[in-house]
């Protein structure tokens, strides 16, 4: 097993792989100890005997013991549990991202809400190739849900906004995000050359997730490991993981997987912020500071316009009209709204400067 340590979070096995029932091993863990969850549960997708092809082939369809449930109220129960145990260990701003199909994730949001998660966003994984329909008597089903969720409705959770932007070159990130599923060589094979587990996620959706909703450094725990995809994209990314994974087979597979991962290097991790809150200077400020005098004259910038600066830091004009610098401005220009610190400027040796460059002035000597 991997295990390194990092600071401030020692009683936690963190780089591990965990074996066993996840809701046992989530409540042996310290509660408020980790940033985000992302789990994968199984689909309860109550298939009903073999799936053929045209051909009379067989679908590889997930058929497998550990996603079987006698009935929707175990499925329920499960979900449950499950999602009580998780939320302990979160941290008080930590966030949670459930994947699911349309056989689970209603009754999955359903026991978010009511242990007291607050939604945030239901995302759309739009499959860019999905798998036919095989009988013609369905929709193909090309997308799954993933819903993201704090820990509680006053979670301050992170939210990488500019970084999410950034990744969908410059136009905010939508909650529909059309990726390809899992094939060509990220697909894991075993030793017969087939698929070692039936439902390995896309590292690119595990990207996306941990680019908008966490910070390098970060605990980031999946409750149903499988192949590992989260734990080898949170290695690259430089986070922390911690899988949980109760099949010995599934182990072996996601730990050599994840051996092999190298992490990129620290200056790659830097991701966009939003832009630092400048501090707030009032036009009066100029005033009071003797930068502009009462009485002095302002020019739009279109030079259409001017206005009188008073005492209290509003302006005035020839036709009476009154305000700050923004509603004099929006006034004169018949708009809804107006910058004002853009759209005055002072005359200066002949030269028009806006009055922003004295808030920047003052700014500067603020830092
Ligand atoms: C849908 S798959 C997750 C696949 C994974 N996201 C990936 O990319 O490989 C669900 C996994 O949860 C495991 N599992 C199911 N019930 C579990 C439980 N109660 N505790 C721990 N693991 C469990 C299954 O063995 C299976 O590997």
């Amino acid at each position: 097993m991997m295990k390194t340590k990092a600071k401030g979070a020692s009683e936690l096995p963190l780089n591990t792989i965990l074996p066993g029932d996840c809701v046992e091993v989530m409540n042996a863990l310290p509660e408020n100890s980790v940033d985000l969850i992302f789990a994968d549960p199984p689909y309860n997708l109550q298939l009903r005997g073999d799936l053929h092809r045209p051909d009379n082939s067989k679908v590889d369809a997930v058929d497998d013991h550990w996603d079987q449930f006698a009935s929707f109220e175990a499925y329920d129960r499960f979900t449950k549990d499950w999602l009580k145990a998780a939320r302990r260990i979160l941290k008080p701003n930590g966030a949670i991202w459930v994947i699911g199909s349309y056989h689970n994730i209603f009754r999955v949001g359903a026991a978010l809400q009511n242990e007291g998660y607050w939604i945030l966003n239901d995302v759309v994984w739009r499959k860019a190739n999905p798998m036919p329909n095989f009988r013609g008597k369905r929709l193909t089903n090309a997308h799954e849900t993933m819903i993201w969720a704090s820990k509680s409705e006053k979670a301050k959770y992170t939210f990488n906004y500019e970084a999410l932007k950034e990744l969908n070159e410059g136009v905010q990130m939508r909650s529909d995000w059309v990726l390809p599923i899992c094939n060509g060589h990220e697909r894991l094979k075993d030793a017969n050359g087939d698929k070692a587990h039936p439902t390995q996620k896309p590292q690119s959706l595990l990207h996306r997730v941990l680019i908008g909703s966490t910070n390098p450094g970060d605990v980031v725990l999946d409750p149903f490991f499988g192949t590992g995809t989260t734990g080898a994209v949170a290695k690259m990314l430089g986070r922390n993981f911690i899988g949980i994974e109760r099949e010995e087979a599934y182990r072996e597979v996601a730990e050599a997987r994840i051996a092999k991962i190298r992490k990129f290097d620290n200056e790659a991790l830097e991701v966009t912020r939003a832009k630092r809150a400048e501090p707030r200077v009032p036009f009066g400020q100029l005033v009071e500071r003797g930068m502009l005098r009462p009485g002095e004259e302002l020019w739009s910038s279109n030079g259409r316009h001017k206005a009188k600066v008073r005492a209290d830091g509003t302006l005035t004009n020839e036709d009476d009209i009154k305000g700050s610098i923004h509603q004099v401005g929006a006034k004169l220009e018949g708009a809804p709204s107006c910058n004002g610190w853009t759209y005055w400027c002072i005359k200066r040796d002949g030269k028009q400067i806006p009055i922003d460059a004295m808030r920047q002035q003052i700014r500067q000597e603020m830092r």
